[in-house]
């Protein structure tokens, strides 16, 4: 079956809804931030400051590659990846992308109790606005949008799975 690919902005729960969808369907979980760490035996905020952004969006370019003929995944992606066309072309084409929504300032706020992320670091609160503010758009390129604003993991994880089944009986197209 088309993989599930959530697509958000950091601190969305993209992780913790990825990993436990991935259970309830007996799917595979693939976390694209926890395999570039594994294959490059570095934290992500390490990569960043010693290779740069550009060389980790190479990496994930080329992990994305790598899944393309895959199925059966759910694929919790970090918040920049589907901003590369290249990314977001071979995940529209077949698989159901869901986009993670939640107001930017619960996005702060969960973003501020945790300092692994390096742009979430780097940036000042103007610079993270704009970030969100520019991303918008291009998450809202998806087959299905949720708000996650005030709902326990377990609802929107159920959530998901109720569209994605809607989507695959009318054919699993995005258009
Ligand atoms: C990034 C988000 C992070 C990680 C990296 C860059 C971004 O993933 O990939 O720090 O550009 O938004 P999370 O969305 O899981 O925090």
């Amino acid at each position: 079956m088309k993989n599930i690919v959530l697509v958000g902005f950091m601190g969305v729960g993209k992780s913790t809804i990825g990993s436990s969808l991935a259970n309830l369907m007996n799917y595979k979980w693939v976390d694209t931030d926890k395999v570039i760490e594994k294959k490059l035996g570095e934290k992500i905020k390490n990569i960043f400051k010693n290779q740069g952004e550009d060389f980790f969006r190479n990496e994930e370019i080329q992990l994305v590659k790598t899944l393309e003929f895959r199925n059966n995944l759910v694929i919790s992606t970090g918040g920049g990846l589907y901003m590369a066309e290249a990314n977001r072309e071979i995940f529209l084409k077949k698989d159901f992308v869901v986009f993670l929504n939640l107001p930017l300032e619960d996005v702060l706020e969960r973003i501020g109790r945790n300092n692994n992320r390096p742009l979430a670091l780097k940036d000042n609160l103007e610079e993270i606005k704009n970030r969100y503010n520019g991303r918008l758009p291009v998450y809202r390129k998806c087959s299905l949008e949720i708000n996650v604003k005030n709902k326990a993991p377990f609802e929107i994880v159920r959530e998901v799975r109720a569209a994605y089944y809607k989507w695959l009986k009318k054919g699993g197209a995005n258009d």
